[in-house]
């Protein structure tokens, strides 16, 4: 199951092009689901959320399983143009953004559900949420670019 080839013509495996494929249209997704807020469509801003978060946090368990079970880090990087230090740190950075980028979107959207619930969208107005959510629309987005370069330095960008 994770020994399989991916489609992007690369020597990666499957679960790294579906990854990467995915967290590269991720940030779009969000923006999608940021203008149905902007348009007061605050019903599908909160189902595409819910979806676009599901989604990843799926991915990215099959993802880490597959990256202990196949060891394609450590395989890869020995053949990268880039240094394995260099790649190995750049990989700790992206992994603290991406953790309190993801920490902080299951938090918003925990905290937002139970103040919709509790009050509606009504509840929304003269809080925080607005600059919550673009700060983490930003970090999320980041953690993409990052995670698509050390994709390019494993795949791509060889000796
Ligand atoms: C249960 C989940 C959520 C609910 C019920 C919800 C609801 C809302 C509501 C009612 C607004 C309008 C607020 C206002 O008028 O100031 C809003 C705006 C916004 N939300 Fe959420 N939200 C949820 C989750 C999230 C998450 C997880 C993010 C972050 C990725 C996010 C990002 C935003 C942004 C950026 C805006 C501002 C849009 C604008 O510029 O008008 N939301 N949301």
């Amino acid at each position: 199951m994770f020994d399989k080839i991916g489609f992007l013509g690369t020597q990666a495996p499957l679960f790294m092009d579906i990854i990467t494929v995915y967290f590269a249209v991720m940030p779009i997704l969000l923006l999608v689901s940021i203008y149905f807020a902007i348009k007061k469509k605050y019903q599908l801003h909160f189902i595409s959320q819910g979806i676009i978060l599901t989604t990843a946090l799926v991915i990215t368990v099959f993802f880490e399983i597959g990256v202990r079970i196949t060891g394609v880090f450590s395989q890869f990087a020995k053949t990268s143009y880039f240094s394995y230090e260099t790649i190995l740190i750049f990989l700790i950075i992206h992994i603290i953004i991406a953790i309190l980028a993801v920490g902080g979107w299951l938090y918003l959207f925990i905290s937002s559900y139970k103040r919709f619930k509790l009050a509606g969208y009504k509840a929304f107005e003269n809080t925080n949420h607005k600059k919550i959510g673009m700060s983490i629309f930003l970090a999320l987005t980041v953690s993409s670019v990052m995670g698509i370069c050390i994709y390019l330095a494993l795949f791509v960008i060889q000796n």
